[in-house]
């Protein structure tokens, strides 16, 4: 494996009371950020859950930060899953490489240059471009059809007007068309996306991530924990292709163990904030599952683990 580290977490804490409230830390933040938090809040506040947030703060341990001094590399070609206790910390750390929260402390090195948090916003948005989120719901335009869900993001530079009247070359379309083929759903090319199932949605979300060609990092946020077996494995082989053939670095939030142990190169454990397990997916033991989620994994055995294992070799480069 290339050795280059691609992203660097570099002492990185967050503590949501500040980063969110205080002044001190706001004022440090980026216009566009503000706004984006600010956006939030409202949204936030629309849906009433304002308090269930502020609860979330005020029940969390005295002195526990979401994330504590948080330290790891990600190498170039690396598919790497976080995993631990809900709460542990898994969606801060993608959101963080997403744009939607900014640390109060820590550095960021991205692409072994420069620290993600102290680019201008303009250079933040050449960052962005070069990554994709695949969120657990999908994220998608209800409305619009599976071709124009992949052309939309294949030439996301194209003028808003001609997006709109759908102008696309000759190329841009067959490249589109090509995408959606591998993606076995040809023919469902012009079927809108609230026809499809669950599964069918995400295959497309990642399709439409596959179909920027800029991108060389995925961030997953529990990519198929809203999928059923058979459509798991489906759209996680789809991502480890993906990671594999198009050498996109894949940083992923996982909630099953098994999936994680079967597809990552490298599995990173959090408790409360903290790493407590960096190593290769397939040298992961019951005792390191059990240190990361303490006693909540009952039900997992050596076995499991080991049949992941196997299964996880077949993906070897
Ligand atoms: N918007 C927020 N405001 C306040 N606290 C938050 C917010 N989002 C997450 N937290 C807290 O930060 C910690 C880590 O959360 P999160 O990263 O979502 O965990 P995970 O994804 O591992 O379940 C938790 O204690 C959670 O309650
Ligand atoms: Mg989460």
């Amino acid at each position: 494996m290339n050795k280059k580290p691609i992203i660097k977490f570099e002492n990185v804490s967050l503590d949501y009371k500040e980063a969110d409230g205080s002044k001190k830390s706001f004022n440090k933040m980026k216009t566009k950020f503000k706004k984006k938090i600010r956006s939030k809040l409202i949204n936030v506040e629309k849906e009433n859950k304002i308090s269930k947030i502020i609860n979330l703060t005020l029940l969390k341990e005295k002195n526990t930060l979401s994330l504590d001094n948080v330290s790891f590399n990600v190498y170039e070609g690396e598919f790497v899953a976080l995993i631990g206790k809900s709460g542990a910390g898994k969606t801060t750390i993608i959101n963080i490489l997403n744009g939607r929260y900014v640390p109060n402390k820590g550095k960021i090195i991205v692409y072994n240059r420069t620290n993600l948090l102290d680019l201008d916003i303009k250079q933040q948005k050449l960052f962005r471009k070069t990554t994709a989120t695949i969120f657990q719901h999908y994220d998608l335009i209800p409305n619009q059809k599976i071709i124009d869900t992949v052309l939309t993001n294949e030439v996301p530079e194209k003028p808003l007007v001609e997006r709109l009247l759908k102008i696309y070359s000759k190329e841009e379309k067959q490249r589109a068309y090509e995408i959606i083929s591998e993606l076995g759903m040809l023919e469902q090319a012009d079927k809108k996306i609230f026809e499809l199932s669950g599964g069918e949605k995400q295959r497309v979300a990642i399709s439409r991530a596959i179909a920027r060609r800029d991108v060389k990092i995925f961030l997953a946020d529990e990519p198929v924990s809203a999928l059923d077996p058979s459509m798991l494995k489906v759209v996680m082989d789809m991502i480890r292709k993906a990671n594999i053939e198009r050498g996109i670095t894949t940083i992923t939030n996982l909630h099953h163990i098994e999936v994680a142990v079967e597809y990552a190169d490298r599995i990173i454990g959090i408790k409360k904030g903290k790493i407590v397990y960096d190593g290769k997916a397939v040298d992961i033991t019951i005792k390191d599952l059990k240190n990361i989620y303490g006693s909540s994994i009952e039900g997992l055995s050596q076995q499991q683990i080991n049949h992941a294992v196997k299964l996880n070799k077949k993906w070897k480069k």
